[in-house]
């Protein structure tokens, strides 16, 4: 890596999924800053509109790319994939940053909410490696970085639903990573505490000013994918340095 540690990404081809918002939004940001192109995936068009018109002022339009695609659905996922090799002519980086939480105790959670927790926020990370998988193998290696939580290693009532499926996502990791070393793609995952976002309907006021930004778990990646290609960081935890007491 370079002195100044800013990893160069010209000539490299980014995935992130639900980078129409939040997280995700700065992730790809992050990722054109330093030159790579980006295919952001997201549910809604409207998002991934307005999210494309922001990031083409940040960096050359051609580099930025939408792809509306439903995580949970392993035909979609297939052609956002193919749709990014195909635009960009491969695919070096995916970011499985999608997600979302229904906070509600166990005895009241809708079969439906749990369903589309680890649908979305499990299945689709599935979907989304075994699809990418081949193509990062062409390109002699890459980097599968997963958007996980602190949530996964503590659990709190009302967030069964949630941890169960960030846990599940930690372990997935793992061994993807023990699978993938060797053909020098890097499987990582980091667990951000609370980040100031709209997730699952959230409007941070005044007073959460001591929340992580999303830029703070962009920075993350960006240093996971800087570091030499000896050493793995593989499990990263980002939390607010003072959280309200
Ligand atoms: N915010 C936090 O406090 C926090 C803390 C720790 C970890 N995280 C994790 O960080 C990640 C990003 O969270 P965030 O706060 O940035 O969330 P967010 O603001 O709610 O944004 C969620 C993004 O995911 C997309 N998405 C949701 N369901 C999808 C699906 N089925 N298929 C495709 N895209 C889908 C949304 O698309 P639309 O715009 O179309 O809805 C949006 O782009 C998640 O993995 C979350 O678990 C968040």
């Amino acid at each position: 890596m370079a002195m100044d540690d800013t990893p160069q990404l010209h000539g490299r081809v980014a995935l992130v999924t639900g980078g129409s918002r939040g997280i995700g939004f700065a992730i790809a940001s992050a990722l054109l800053a330093r030159g790579a192109s980006v295919m952001i995936g997201g549910l809604r068009q409207e998002n991934l509109d307005a999210a494309r018109a922001r990031l083409s002022e940040l960096a050359d339009e051609a580099a930025v790319e939408t792809f509306a695609a439903n995580v949970r659905s392993h035909r979609d996922v297939q052609r956002m994939i193919e749709g990014t090799v195909d635009r960009f002519g491969g695919l070096d980086i995916l970011v499985n940053n999608a997600a979302v939480g229904f906070f509600r105790e166990v005895a009241d959670q809708p079969a439906e909410e749990w369903i589309e927790t680890v649908e979305t926020n499990l299945n689709g990370v599935f979907y989304c490696c075994r699809a990418a998988i081949p193509h990062l193998r062409r390109r002699g290696g890459g980097w599968i970085i997963n958007v996980s939580s602190l949530a996964a290693k503590n659990p709190f009532a009302g967030g069964a639903a949630y941890s169960a499926s960030k846990a599940a996502l930690n372990a997935f990791s793992e061994a993807l990573m023990q699978e993938l070393r060797y053909d020098d793609i890097r499987v990582s995952y980091v667990m951000p505490g609370s980040v100031r976002t709209e997730f699952a309907g959230h409007h941070d006021g005044a007073g959460t000013e001591w929340k992580l930004a999303p830029e703070d778990v962009a920075q993350v990646v960006v240093d996971l994918i800087g570091h030499d290609r000896r050493s793995l960081p593989s499990r990263v935890e980002l939390r607010p340095s003072k959280p309200r007491k």
